[in-house]
C-alpha cells in the first residue's frame, strides 16, 4: 500500500493523528497539539463514535497540517497497547487513499491515561502500518498499470513510542518478507529457491547457514524428506539457520524453531480433489514464518540465547517414483511409519526435523509451525491457530508472545489415547488413521513419536491463519506471515 515507511520527517506534516476514547472528548495534550482548535469539536460529531479505528477528519486552515485524523481508541478501561495495531491499519488505509506522505502521530495524552506501555504502543502502531504497507507486485506484467504509492514518513510521541515505532516497522518488515515468500508461486519457489532465499538473508543478517541436499539427506537419514520429495524434479532439502548471540546468557542449548516448508502439496498419489490443490503454494508458510522470525531475531531482537531454525522443504508431487500408500519408512530415531495417505506429508518431513533437533541440537525447547491439517481450519477457522503443548512453562511463554503479537493460539489436547490411534498393524505407527477422527490432534500425536522424552515442545497448526481471504485489520487478502512476529516476541523475552 506504500512504497516505503520510515520514521522521520520535520516541519508541518501532511496529516496529524490524534486519538480519544469512547465517550470522552480530546484530552488536554491532544488539544494542545492542534493549534486550529478544530479537532476537539470533531469528537462531538455523529461519526465520531469512539470505536477503535473510527476516523473523523478535520481540515484546519492554512499553515497547519493538511488534515487531522481524529481516531477512536475504543473504551479506555479495556484499552491495550496491541489495539493500536488495528487502529494504525485504519489510519494507514486512510493515508494511503489520500496519498499523504508524512504523518505525525500524537497519542501521548490518551496513552498516559492508561496503563499501556509506550514502547509496546509504538511497536503495535508500527506493526499495523508496516503490515498494511505490504505489496507484492513482482508477478504483475505489462497488462497492469502500477499504481503510484507514497513514501510515508511517520513521527510523533515520546522517545519510548518512537523506539517502539522503529521496532514495530522492523518486525513488520520481517513478517512482510515471509509474506512475499509465501506469495511466490511454486514454479519459482522450489525447495532450492527457498534455500537460496534463506542463504542470502542469512549472509546479510549474519546468521550461520547450511543446506542438506542429495547425499546429505541420505547421510542424515532424512527419510521423510527423501520419500515425500522423490516424485518431484524439484529436489527436497533441509535448511538449517543458526543465530549465535554476541554475549550469550545461556551457553549451549539453543531454542529450535521448525517450519513445514512444502513448496507445493498436490497430495501426491493420494491426490487432492475438488480444487483442494488451489493455494497449496502456501504449504510452505510454516517455514516462511520461521524465516521471518530468524530475520527479526538477527536484525532487531538479538536475544542472548542461541537459536536454530530447521526448514524441511520438499514438493509433494506424483510420478512413477512417488512414495505410495502402503510404503513403510524407518526414521533415524528407529520409529517405523506405515504410509496410509501420501497427503499427510507434512508430518513426515517434520519428523526428520524433530529427530535431528533432539539428537543433534540438544534444544532448550522446540517450537514448530506448520500448515498441517484442514481439520484445524474446520475447528478454529481463521481466528486462532491450534496449539499443542503440554509443557506449562513453554505454553506460558507462547501465550505471552501471542498477546504481544496479536497472533492468537488456542490449546488443543494431547492424550495417550490419540497416540494409540496412530498405531499400525505392520509398522510402529501410521501417518494418518483412515477413520478421519480428530485430524489436527492425530498430527500432533504423530509428531510426539519423534520428540525425545524431556524436551519441551510445541506444535502450532497454522492452516487456518497463515492467509486471509479478504482485507482484515492490517492484512490484505493473502498471506499473513503468521508466526514471524510471535516467534520474535518469544525470543525477545528470553
Ligand atoms: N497441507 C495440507 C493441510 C492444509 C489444508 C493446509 C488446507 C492449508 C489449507 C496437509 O498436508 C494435508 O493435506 N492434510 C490432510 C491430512 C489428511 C490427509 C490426513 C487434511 O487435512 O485433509
Ligand atoms: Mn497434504
Ligand atoms: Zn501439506
Amino acid at each position: 500500500m506504500f512504497e516505503s515507511i520510515r520514521v522521520g520527517g520535520q516541519g508541518t506534516p501532511a496529516a496529524l493523528v490524534l486519538g480519544y476514547f469512547k465517550g470522552e472528548g480530546l484530552d488536554k495534550r491532544s488539544r494542545e497539539a492542534d493549534r486550529s482548535g478544530m479537532a476537539a469539536s470533531a469528537t462531538q460529531r455523529g461519526e465520531a463514535t469512539g470505536e477503535a479505528g473510527r476516523i473523523a477528519e478535520v481540515f484546519p486552515p492554512k499553515g497547519g497540517p493538511g488534515r487531522i485524523l481524529v481516531v477512536g481508541l475504543g473504551e479506555k478501561s479495556k484499552f491495550k497497547a496491541s489495539d493500536l495495531r488495528g487502529i494504525a491499519a485504519a489510519v494507514g488505509r486512510r493515508l494511503a487513499s489520500t496519498k499523504d506522505a508524512s504523518v505525525e502521530v500524537e497519542l501521548s495524552g490518551p496513552l498516559a491515561a492508561t496503563r499501556a506501555d509506550h514502547a509496546a504502543a509504538g511497536s503495535a502502531f508500527g506493526e499495523g502500518l508496516g503490515l498494511l504497507g505490504w505489496v507484492c507486485d513482482t508477478f504483475k506484467g505489462k497488462a497492469t498499470t502500477a499504481p503510484t504509492r507514497a513514501k510515508l514518513l511517520v513521527r510523533g510521541g515520546d522517545s519510548a513510542f518512537r523506539d517502539g515505532l522503529e521496532r514495530g516497522l522492523a518486525l513488520a518488515a520481517s513478517a512482510n518478507w515471509a509474506r512475499t515468500l509465501s506469495e511466490t508461486p511454486p514454479n519459482v519457489a522450489t525447495p532450492d529457491w527457498m534455500a537460496e532465499q534463506a542463504t542470502k538473508m542469512a549472509r546479510k543478517a549474519g546468521l550461520g547457514v547450511r543446506v542438506f541436499r542429495g547425499k546429505d539427506l541420505e547421510r542424515e537419514r532424512f527419510i521423510g524428506l527423501i520419500n515425500v520429495g522423490k516424485a518431484s524434479e524439484n529436489k527436497p532439502c533441509m535448511i538449517r539457520l543458526e543465530y549465535t548471540p554476541d554475549r550469550p546468557r545461556r551457553k549451549g542449548r539453543p531454542v529450535v524453531l521448525i517450519g513445514k516448508t512444502m513448496t507445493y502439496d498436490s497430495g501426491g498419489l493420494s491426490l487432492k480433489v475438488n480444487n483442494g490443490m488451489v493455494g497449496m503454494k502456501r504449504d510452505k508458510d510454516g517455514g516462511c514464518g520461521v524465516l521471518g522470525a530468524m530475520h527479526a531475531i538477527a536484525t532487531v531482537i538479538k536475544p542472548r540465547v542461541p537459536v536454530v531454525a530447521l526448514l524441511a522443504s520438499a514438493e509433494n508431487s506424483i510420478s512413477d517414483e512417488a512414495y505410495r500408500p502402503d510404503d513403510v519408512l524407518r526414521y533415524r530415531n528407529g520409529v517405523t511409519v506405515e504410509i496410509t495417505n501420501t497427503d499427510a506429508e507434512g508430518r513426515l518431513v517434520l519428523a526428520d526435523a524433530f529427530c535431528y533437533a533432539c539428537e543433534v541440537e540438544k534444544p532448550a525447547y522446540i517450537v514448530e509451525l506448520s500448515t498441517l491439517t484442514g481439520g484445524v481450519v474446520t475447528a478454529l477457522g481463521s481466528t486462532y491457530a491450534g496449539l499443542f503443548c503440554d509443557d506449562d512453562a513453554l505454553r506460558a511463554k507462547l501465550d505471552k508472545a501471542s498477546a504481544a503479537s496479536g497472533e492468537r493460539v488456542w490449546r488443543l489436547p494431547m492424550h495417550p489415547e490419540y497416540r494409540e490411534m496412530m498405531k499400525s498393524p505392520i509398522a510402529d505407527i501410521l501417518n494418518s488413521n483412515p477413520n478421519r477422527k480428530a485430524h489436527p490432534i492425530q498430527g500432533a500425536a504423530f509428531l510426539s513419536y519423534f520428540v525425545e522424552e524431556g524436551v519441551p515442545w510445541a506444535h502450532i497448526d497454522i492452516a487456518g491463519v497463515h492467509a486471509v481471504e479478504g482485507d482484515s485489520g492490517p492484512f490484505v487478502k493473502g498471506p499473513t506471515g503468521w508466526g514471524a512476529r510471535l516467534l520474535a516476541n518469544l525470543l525477545d523475552a528470553e
